[in-house]
């Protein structure tokens, strides 16, 4: 069955169409806008050749990348449901037309330079890919700035990086820069050496939690792996209850333990320096409030405690 795409261009579509064949402007002058309705079009209503995927490697099979396609699985004829059993090279980017006079009849294309909006290149995608696992993509953040479904994954190659656990977080971080240098901090999670990557945690298509994570929480996220922290504790510490990036940063600090600041000003955010420990300085000449840890030489049990008499979090 052929797809239909539908684009938020459509509308744009019905009025450029008719401009096109009043006109016959050359490729070469179309607006971008233009480009896009008459690219959609074809998709929709064209002819899609007989030859399938020779009649354009005729020409593209010298392109070691292109060629490419047919190590993933994308490219197995095998499959009744890959492009290579139907259409083929077209099922994505759209008939041949007037193209193979020199390439000078544009094609869809995913490629970074691509003259079409992400939301016309990701329709070409779920023409095919428009199972449930899809449907948190429609709300995601992702979705919402544009993002190509390409922009993450290589369709031509044996292995798309991004379904590679060596490789995804540099997927990710080469838009998110500020969770690069994060995560290459002094504590961080262990992303540098990719032993966790950042679908640990995220959901790469969205969904229904804040911050596009998998779990239903912040912290059920980090229960998932840290289950010691998950109580419940005769004494709870409210913040820890609530939400652990109260205190830390999921994806790495300069400070110890990921903290977003260090003891006491971390503890200051909430708790008034009442200078309380000056009335119960312990030895002589020793400020309790200084040191490393500071408030945690005495409050040790920062995330709850079981102790009969720790409500203090002392012990
Ligand atoms: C007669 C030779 C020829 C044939 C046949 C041909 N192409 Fe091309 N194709 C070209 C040339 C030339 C370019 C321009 C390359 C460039 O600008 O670097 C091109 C560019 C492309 C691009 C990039 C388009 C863009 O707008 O940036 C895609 C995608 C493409 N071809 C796909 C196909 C597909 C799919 C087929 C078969 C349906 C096909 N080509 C058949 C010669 C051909
Ligand atoms: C004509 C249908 C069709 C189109 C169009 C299509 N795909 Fe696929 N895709 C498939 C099939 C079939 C598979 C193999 C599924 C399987 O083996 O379970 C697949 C697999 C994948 C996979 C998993 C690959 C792997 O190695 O496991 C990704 C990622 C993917 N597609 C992304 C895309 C993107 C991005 C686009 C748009 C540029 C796209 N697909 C367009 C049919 C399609
Ligand atoms: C932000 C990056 C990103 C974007 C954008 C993205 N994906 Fe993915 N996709 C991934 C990652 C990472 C995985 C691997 C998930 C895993 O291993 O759990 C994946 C997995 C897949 C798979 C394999 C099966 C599955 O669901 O796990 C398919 C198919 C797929 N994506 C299609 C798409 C389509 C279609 C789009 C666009 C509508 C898209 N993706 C957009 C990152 C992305
Ligand atoms: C499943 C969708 C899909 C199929 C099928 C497919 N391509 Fe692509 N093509 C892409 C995507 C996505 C890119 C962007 C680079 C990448 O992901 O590898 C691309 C890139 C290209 C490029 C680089 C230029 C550009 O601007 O996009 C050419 C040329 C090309 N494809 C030709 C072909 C030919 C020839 C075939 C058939 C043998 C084919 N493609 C089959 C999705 C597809
Ligand atoms: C092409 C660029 C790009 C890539 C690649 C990319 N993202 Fe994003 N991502 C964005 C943009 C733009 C935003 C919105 C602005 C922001 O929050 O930085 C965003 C937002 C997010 C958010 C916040 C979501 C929310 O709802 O608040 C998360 C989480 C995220 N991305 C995770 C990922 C993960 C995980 C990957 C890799 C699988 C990834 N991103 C790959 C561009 C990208
Ligand atoms: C250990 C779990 C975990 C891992 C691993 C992780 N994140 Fe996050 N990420 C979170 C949590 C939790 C939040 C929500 C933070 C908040 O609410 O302030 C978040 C928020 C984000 C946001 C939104 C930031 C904002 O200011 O709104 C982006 C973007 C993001 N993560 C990207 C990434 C990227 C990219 C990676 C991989 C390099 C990654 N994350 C790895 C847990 C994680
Ligand atoms: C996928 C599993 C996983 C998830 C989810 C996870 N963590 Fe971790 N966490 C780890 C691992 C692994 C380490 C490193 C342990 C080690 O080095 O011994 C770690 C270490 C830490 C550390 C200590 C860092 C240091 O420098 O000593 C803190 C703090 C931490 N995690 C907080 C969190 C928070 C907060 C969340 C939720 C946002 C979270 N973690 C979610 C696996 C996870
Ligand atoms: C009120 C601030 C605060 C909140 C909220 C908080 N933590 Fe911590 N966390 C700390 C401090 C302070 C340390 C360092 C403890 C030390 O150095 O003795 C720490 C250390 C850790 C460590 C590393 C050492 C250890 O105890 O294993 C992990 C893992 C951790 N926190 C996970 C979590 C998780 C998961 C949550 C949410 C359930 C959370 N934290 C909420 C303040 C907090
Ligand atoms: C995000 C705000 C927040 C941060 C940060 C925070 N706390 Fe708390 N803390 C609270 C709240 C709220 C309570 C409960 C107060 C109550 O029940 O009256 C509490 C209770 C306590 C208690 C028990 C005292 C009592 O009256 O029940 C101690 C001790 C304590 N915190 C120490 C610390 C220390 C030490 C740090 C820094 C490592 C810290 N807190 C960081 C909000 C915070
Ligand atoms: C030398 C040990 C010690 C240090 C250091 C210390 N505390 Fe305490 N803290 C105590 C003791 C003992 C109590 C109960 C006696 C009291 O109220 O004076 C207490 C009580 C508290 C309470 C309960 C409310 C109150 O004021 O009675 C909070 C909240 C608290 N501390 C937070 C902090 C914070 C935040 C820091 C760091 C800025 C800190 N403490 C440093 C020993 C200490």
């Amino acid at each position: 069955m052929k797809p239909i795409l539908s684009t938020v261009a459509i509308g744009a579509l019905l009025i450029s169409s008719l401009f096109i064949t009043a006109t016959a402007t050359p490729w070469e002058n179309l607006s971008s806008e233009q480009l896009e309705a008459s690219l959609v079009k074809k998709f929709n209503e064209g002819d899609y050749s007989k030859k399938g995927a020779d009649s354009c490697l005729m020409c593209h099979q010298k392109n070691d990348t292109v060629m490419a396609l047919f190590d993933g699985k994308h490219g197995q004829v095998t499959n009744k449901k890959s492009p290579m059993a139907g259409l083929q090279c077209e099922a994505c980017h759209g008939p041949q037309g007037k193209h193979n006079r020199g390439g000078k009849e544009p094609m869809i294309s995913f490629a970074k330079d691509s003259k079409l909006s992400a939301p016309t290149q990701n329709t070409v995608c779920q023409s095919c890919h428009n199972d449930p696992e899809q449907m948190a993509w429609h709300t995601s953040t992702h979705n919402l700035e544009e993002i190509a479904c390409s922009d993450c994954h290589t369709i031509h190659a044996a292995k798309d990086p991004a379904l590679d656990k060596l490789h995804v977080n540099d997927t990710c971080t080469a838009c998110h820069t500020k969770e690069k240098a994060d995560m290459s901090k002094r504590s961080s999670h262990p992303m540098q050496w990719n032993q966790m990557t950042c679908i640990d945690c995220h959901a790469p298509h969205g969904s229904m939690s804040e911050s596009a994570l998998k779990q239903p929480t912040v912290n059920d996220t980090c229960y998932s792996c840290h289950s010691e922290k998950r109580g419940p504790f005769l004494w709870e510490h409210a913040p820890v209850t609530e939400n652990c990036v109260s205190c830390h940063n999921p994806h790495g600090s300069v400070n110890d333990s990921m903290l977003t600041q260090r003891a006491p000003q971390l503890c200051q955010q909430c708790h008034a320096p009442d200078g309380h420990a000056s009335r119960v300085t312990s030895e002589a000449g020793m400020d309790a409030f200084g040191g490393a840890k500071s408030c945690l030489n005495c409050h040790s049990q920062i995330h709850g405690s079981n102790h009969p008499s720790g409500s203090l979090l002392q012990r």
